[in-house]
């Protein structure tokens, strides 16, 4: 079978990996991949928001199975433009419509959403431009920590966390009247602080059955300990200790199940990943969002966890017959760490020459932005490389990670030293 990865990410670089290890894969392409994905797949120059050339290389190759790796094609809508193309129809892919992605794009959608299906969530109010006023007032009523969130997709920019009401009163003028995030501020959510630790829940459906991918625990911040600006994640640790069996039942129970319930319910047909984001507060999983993709970089340490053929469940999620599989998990604990170009999340240099590739490695070495120029690879973006590694305990694999990545350089290379630390001894 030929498939075809949209996307250019540290994620897409994995998924391709994992791809590649199934007997059913003949080719791989990845639109417009990265130097890592050139390794393992044929890059392809197209726009991942270009459906019409997406679809015209599809049919020249004969790809059969289209995975869509970040979110902003579904919210475009990619799959209701392969369904509404004859000759594209027929093509498997992994990804829901513009409905279902909506869960993602709009934040109001996903709150409205879950306050319908009785899904544990932080309570929240809407308001647009329009309603300044009431938005201001009903801040006076907030207790602080006040998280303000724009509606629509920001890049991962869109929430601000507030500690003051004088200071989320500020914030909102700037997002619903100033326009902060353009028309993703539109519309505002004020949102109630959840105190507690988070977990990556990954789901593939197809929209009746599902089954769970391994858990995940994202790094956010860019410094150590936490602290600093926000970013797409600076590093990934799988399994969580506080994930236990009880937990991740709680979460099937009151989340998974009245999720896909809900979205049956509502007619909304959903054949793809539902990456869901909870709080744990004092043992009680709270969503604080969904994605309608894999994560990045959880990706990178979720894919070398599953031992199942994950072109074989892909395909089952796409042609609606998930019923009965079972996802086999190695028991291994997997650590990624992000390297980033120096000032990411702010401003950054790119085109700087990555040192330390040619190793033999244990670790798994997966591209994020990078790029190759004769036989250079170049950094290209701002989350340039994520190294993975594996051992028999978190330990294991943190020495590994830590190990690989102390091999590799380029001017103004950054990354965290504590991905994992705070599992080592957390007692939850
Ligand atoms: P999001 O873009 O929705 O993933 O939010 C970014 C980050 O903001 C999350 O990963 C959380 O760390 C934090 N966050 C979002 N909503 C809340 C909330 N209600 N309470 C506490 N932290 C939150
Ligand atoms: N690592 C968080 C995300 O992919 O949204």
């Amino acid at each position: 079978m030929n498939i075809l990865v949209i996307g250019n990410g540290g994620r897409e670089h994995a998924l391709c990996w994992k791809i590649r290890q199934s007997p059913i894969c003949e080719q791989i392409y990845a639109a417009p991949g990265n130097a890592g994905t050139s390794l393992i797949a044929e890059n392809v120059p197209i726009g991942i928001n270009d459906f019409a050339a997406l679809g015209k290389f599809c049919l020249s190759k004969g790809v059969k199975l289209v995975v869509v790796g970040p979110e902003g094609p579904l919210v475009n809508g990619i799959r209701d433009f392969f369904e509404q193309e004859p000759e594209l129809k027929d093509i498997l892919l992994i990804g829901p419509g513009k409905a279902g992605a909506q869960l993602e794009g709009s934040k109001d959608f996903s709150k409205q959403f879950m306050l319908r299906h009785h899904i544990p969530t932080a309570k929240a109010r809407t308001f647009e431009a329009s309603d300044l006023t009431h938005a201001i007032d009903y801040i006076s009523t907030c207790k602080p920590p006040i998280v303000l969130k724009a509606d629509g997709l920001a890049g991962g920019k869109g929430v601000i966390i507030s500690l003051s009401q004088g200071e989320a009163k500020a914030v909102i003028k700037e997002m619903l009247v100033n326009k902060k995030f353009g028309e993703a501020s539109a519309k505002v959510l004020i949102e109630e602080f959840l105190n507690g630790i988070e977990l990556s829940v990954f789901v593939l459906t197809d929209g009746r059955d599902y089954v769970l991918l391994p858990e995940a625990k994202d790094y956010k911040r860019i410094g150590e300990g936490d602290l600093g600006l926000n970013t797409g994640g600076m590093g990934a640790v799988s399994p969580v200790s506080f994930a236990t069996a009880a937990f991740m039942s709680k979460i099937e129970e009151t989340i998974i199940k009245p999720t896909i319930y809900g979205l049956i319910q509502e007619g909304i047909e959903y054949k793809g990943f539902i990456f869901v984001g909870i709080m744990n507060v004092g043992g009680e999983p709270y969503v604080i969002e969904y994605n309608a993709r894999m994560g990045d970089p959880e990706t990178q340490a979720v894919m070398p966890r599953i031992k199942s053929d994950f072109v074989e469940l892909m395909v089952s999620a796409a042609n609606g017959d998930l019923k009965n599989k079972k996802v086999e998990i190695d028991e291994h604990h997997a650590v990624t760490v992000a390297l980033v170009s120096g000032g990411y999340p702010g401003e950054y240099k790119t085109g700087k020459s990555i040192r330390g590739l040619e190793h033999e490695v244990d670790a798994l070495i997966f591209h994020g932005g990078t790029k190759k120029q004769n036989n250079n690879v170049l950094t290209d973006g701002g989350r340039v490389l994520a190294i993975t590694g594996k051992g028999n305990s978190l330990e294991e694999a943190r020495n590994q990670v830590y190990q690989t990545a102390s091999q590799v350089y380029w001017e103004g290379l950054y990354y965290r030293k504590d991905i994992g630390q705070d599992l080592m001894n957390y007692k939850g």
